[in-house]
């Protein structure tokens, strides 16, 4: 059998603190410090923990190259190699006794290698996933003067870097076209439960947040849209996905907005039971969220990025920038459509991939934007502009 190591590895020396209390009562040094290394693997997605055998063989046997698991065995033990394989951290080319286990790890490490990640990049996206985040297992939302009281006070919100008579003065800005929608926007944290969102408007607003308003064809075989966002490289790799809940003329389910036919296509059927519960989940119990009648998930599709960017130190943060300036686009049409919008990062990406069938090497689940109808009521603070 043949073997290497996983394309994407990065070992992190994880420290636990610990209280000795036998210690403590006794009066020595109570506080101790233990050091274990953790594997990070992107194809995985889940730490495991490594000895520092296993440490060893990692770091001898490459990620290119397939060598005898023999001869490995003979460098680094037999057992090291067992666990490593069964951990998933090596990789073994057939099948052996354990094939369906071989080939399912080595399926994932190679759609990790054709994706074109930037290694740290394909990292932090792996590990900064939530599944199953909710207030039950530790998802909180602290108000600014619980903040205070643990934190004490933020940084001040603005900084000088020069003495305020060195400044230059500006003019007052005049009030120009965008000014109204600009002014009127707000996240919305209170949304009518019972309202449905208008076909119009919401078709109007997908259309013209993520919709194609034309093709070019850049060179053979290579086409970009222009929508009315920027977008790194020109690629839009940011897919829309819907969670409709209560749109006019469309059943409650799963959608994927097709940005150049304008249509949303079904993924999944939902009775409205199973949407707010859905939706609850999405926003990891941020309820104030979950009455919006339609949402959007901001997926990146990384290949048509990564396509150019091959590799990249700023292919992963094209990706977040493009996201946020399709949600900002969302807001401001929301907005001209007299409903407030919201866009949160505090997402359960695992669940999210799972029910509208996402792979995370390859589809990158961002963020998730929302908008409706606001109920009049304030149950949850909003940030509206006060003249
Ligand atoms: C990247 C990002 C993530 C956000 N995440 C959340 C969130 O998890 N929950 C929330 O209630 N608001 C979230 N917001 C909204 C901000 O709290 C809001 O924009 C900010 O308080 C300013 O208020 P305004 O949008 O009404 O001007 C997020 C905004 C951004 C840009």
């Amino acid at each position: 059998m043949l073997i290497r190591r996983c394309a994407v590895l990065f070992l992190e020396p994880r420290e636990d603190l610990d209280i000795d209390w036998t210690a403590l009562f006794a009066g020595d040094a109570a506080l101790g410090a233990n050091i274990r290394w953790m594997a990070l693997a992107a194809h995985l997605g889940e730490e495991v923990e490594v000895s520092l055998e296993e440490m060893a063989a990692l770091g001898g046997i490459g990620l290119t190259l397939w060598q005898e698991r023999g001869d490995c065995e003979q460098k680094f033990g037999a057992a090291t190699i067992a666990r490593l394989l069964q951990a998933g951290l090596l990789i073994g080319d057939d099948a052996g006794d354990d094939a369906e286990h071989h080939a399912h790890f080595c399926e994932r490490d190679e759609v990790l290698r054709s994706q074109n990640w930037r290694p740290l990049s394909a990292t932090a996206h792996m590990f900064s996933r939530w599944g199953d985040m909710r207030v039950d297992k530790g998802m909180q939302f602290p108000s600014f003067e619980e903040l205070v009281v643990s934190y004490g006070t933020p940084p001040g919100p603005v900084i000088e870097r020069a003495a305020p008579a060195d400044a230059v003065a500006l003019p007052a800005p005049e009030r120009a076209g965008l000014d109204d929608t600009l002014f009127q926007r707000y996240t919305g944290r209170n949304f009518d439960g019972a309202a449905v969102l208008p076909m119009a408007t919401a078709a109007r607003l997908l259309q013209r947040a993520f919709g194609a308003q034309g093709e070019r064809e850049m060179a053979p075989g290579a086409f970009v849209l222009k929508k009315l966002s920027p977008s790194a490289g020109g690629l839009h790799p940011v897919e829309a996905y819907v969670l409709a809940q209560r749109i006019e003329g469309v059943a409650s389910g799963l959608y994927h907005y097709h940005p150049v036919r304008h249509v949303l296509e079904p993924l999944a059927a939902m009775d409205t039971t199973q949407t707010a519960e859905l939706a609850m989940r999405m926003v990891a119990d941020q309820d104030w969220f979950i009455d919006a009648p339609m949402m959007v998930v901001l997926a990146a599709r990384v290949e048509r990025n990564f396509w150019k960017y091959r590799n990249h130190a700023k292919a992963y943060r094209a990706l977040l920038l493009d996201a946020g300036h399709l949600s900002q686009t969302f807001y401001l049409l929301a907005t001209e459509a007299g409903m407030p919008a919201f866009v949160t990062a505090a997402v359960n990406e695992i669940d999210i991939e799972r029910v509208f069938g996402l792979d995370p090497l390859k589809d990158m689940v961002i963020a998730v934007c929302g908008c409706g109808k606001a109920s009049g009521a304030q149950d949850t603070v909003e940030m509206r502009y006060e003249p």
